[in-house]
C-alpha cells in the first residue's frame, strides 16, 4: 500500500526523536497501519546545525509554512512549539489546506484548541495531539475514547515532567533549584523557556486540555488557577519529609454544581499516596468516571523518547484513518459549556 507521507516542522528534542522512532521501528509500523510511514520533508531553523539524523531521504524547507502547501505532505507534524508565530501559521494553514495534523504543542492547544479544532472538523481532517500532555502516557486516547462510557467527576495529576525531576532531584541529593533546572534542561525535559515550567504554566496548560476531553467543555486556559513551584527549597522538602508527606505539584479539575474547577498548585500528597511514589521525569494521570472508578496512569512525562512515541501513535492512527472529534465531542458543542473559575479567583 502507499506510503503515508509526512512533514516535520521542529527538529529539536521531540522532532528528532520522532524521526529516530519512525526509522527505528519502521517494519512494526507499517505491519500495524497497513501501510509504511514516511517522512518526505521536514523544516527547523537553522539547516546547517549538526542533529546526529540521516535526513537524506527527505527534503528541507526553509519556512516551516511550506509544509501546509506541499503537495508531497499528507500530514504535517507540528513540532516546534509556542502558543502563536509559526506554530500556529503552519497548524492553520495545513488544517485549511485539509491536511491531518499531529502536534506536541500544549500552548498552542491550550491557547486555540477550541477554534483549531472547529477548523479541523469543518475541514473534516484529524488534529492529534497525544504528546502534549503527559509525554508518553496515551492519556488524551485515554480520556477520549477509554472513558467514553463515563461520566468523568475528576482529573488530576503530576503534568510537568521537569517540576517533578527537580522536586524529586532536590529531595534524593539535597541540590539547589537552580543546578538541578538547568540538568532538567540538558536533558531536554524543559520549554523553550524553563518559566513555564517551574511557575505551573505548563502544567496548566495540559490540564486546560484534559479538562476539555473529560467534561466536554471548551478550552479555558484562563480560568486555570495556577501556582508553581520556583519557591520551594529543599528545606520545606526536607521538613514535609519528617511530616509523612511529599510536595508534588498537582493539576486537578472538578465538576462542580456551576462547572469546572481546574488548578495547579504544589500540594502536599501523604506518602501513602500513590502520587506520592511518582517520582522523577514520571507523570501520572488519575481520573474519576462514574463507572470505572478511580484509575491511574503513569510514565515518562517529558523527554525525546516517550514523547516521540506519543508523536508516532498519533501518526499511526491516521495510518489507520481513525477520525474522531478532536476533544471528544463535537467542537461546535464545546463552546457550550465553560469551565467556571475556581474559588478564590
Ligand atoms: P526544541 O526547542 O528542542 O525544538 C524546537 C525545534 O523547532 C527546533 O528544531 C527549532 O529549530 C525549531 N524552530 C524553532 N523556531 C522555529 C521557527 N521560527 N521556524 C522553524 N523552526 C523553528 O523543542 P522540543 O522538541 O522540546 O519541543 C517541541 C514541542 O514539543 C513544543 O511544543 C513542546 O512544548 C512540546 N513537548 C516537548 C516535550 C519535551 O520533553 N521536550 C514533551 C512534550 C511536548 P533549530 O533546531 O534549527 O533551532
Ligand atoms: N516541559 C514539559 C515537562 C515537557 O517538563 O513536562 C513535556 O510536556
Amino acid at each position: 500500500k502507499a506510503p503515508l507521507t509526512v512533514g516535520i516542522a521542529g527538529l529539536g528534542t521531540v522532532g528528532s526523536g520522532t524521526l529516530r522512532a519512525l526509522a527505528a521501528n519502521a517494519e512494526a509500523l507499517a505491519l500495524r497501519c497497513g501501510r509504511p510511514i514516511r517522512v518526505v520533508a521536514v523544516s527547523a531553523r537553522d539547516r546547517g546545525k549538526d542533529r546526529g539524523l540521516d535526513l537524506s531521504g527527505c527534503r528541507w524547507l526553509d519556512d516551516p509554512l511550506a509544509l501546509a502547501a506541499d503537495p508531497e505532505v499528507e500530514v504535517v507534524v507540528e513540532l516546534i512549539g509556542g502558543s502563536d508565530g509559526p506554530a500556529k501559521a503552519l497548524v492553520e494553514a495545513a488544517l485549511q489546506a485539509g491536511k491531518p495534523v499531529v502536534t506536541a504543542n500544549k500552548a498552542l492547544l491550550a491557547h486555540h484548541g477550541t477554534a483549531l479544532a472547529q477548523l479541523a472538523e469543518a475541514k473534516g481532517v484529524g488534529l492529534c495531539y497525544e504528546a502534549a500532555v503527559a509525554g508518553g502516557i496515551p492519556v488524551i486516547g485515554l480520556l477520549r475514547d477509554g472513558l467514553a462510557g463515563n461520566r468523568v467527576q475528576r482529573v488530576a495529576g503530576i503534568l510537568n515532567g521537569t517540576c517533578n525531576y527537580i522536586l524529586t532531584t532536590m529531595r534524593e541529593s539535597g541540590r539547589e533549584f537552580a543546578d538541578v533546572l538547568a540538568e532538567a534542561q540538558a536533558l531536554g525535559y524543559a520549554e523553550a523557556d524553563p518559566s513555564f515550567d517551574i511557575d505551573g504554566v505548563d502544567a496548566a496548560h495540559k490540564l486546560a486540555i484534559l479538562t476539555a476531553l473529560a467534561f466536554g467543555c471548551a478550552v479555558d486556559f484562563e480560568a486555570v488557577r495556577v501556582e508553581g513551584i520556583r519557591d520551594i527549597a529543599a528545606l520545606d522538602i526536607g521538613f514535609a519529609e519528617e511530616l509523612g508527606l511529599r510536595i508534588k505539584l498537582l493539576g486537578v479539575a472538578t465538576a462542580e454544581a456551576e462547572g469546572v474547577a481546574q488548578r495547579v498548585e504544589p500540594v502536599m500528597v501523604p506518602l501513602g499516596n500513590p502520587l506520592a511514589a511518582v517520582e522523577g521525569v514520571f507523570n501520572a494521570v488519575l481520573a474519576k468516571g462514574d463507572f470505572v472508578g478511580t484509575i491511574m496512569a503513569e510514565g515518562a512525562g517529558a523527554g525525546e523518547r516517550p514523547t516521540a512515541s506519543a508523536v508516532v501513535a498519533d501518526l499511526a492512527a491516521i495510518a489507520r484513518g481513525y477520525r474522531r472529534p478532536v476533544f471528544g465531542v463535537p467542537a461546535a458543542a464545546l463552546t457550550r459549556a465553560r469551565p467556571v473559575p475556581a474559588e478564590g479567583q
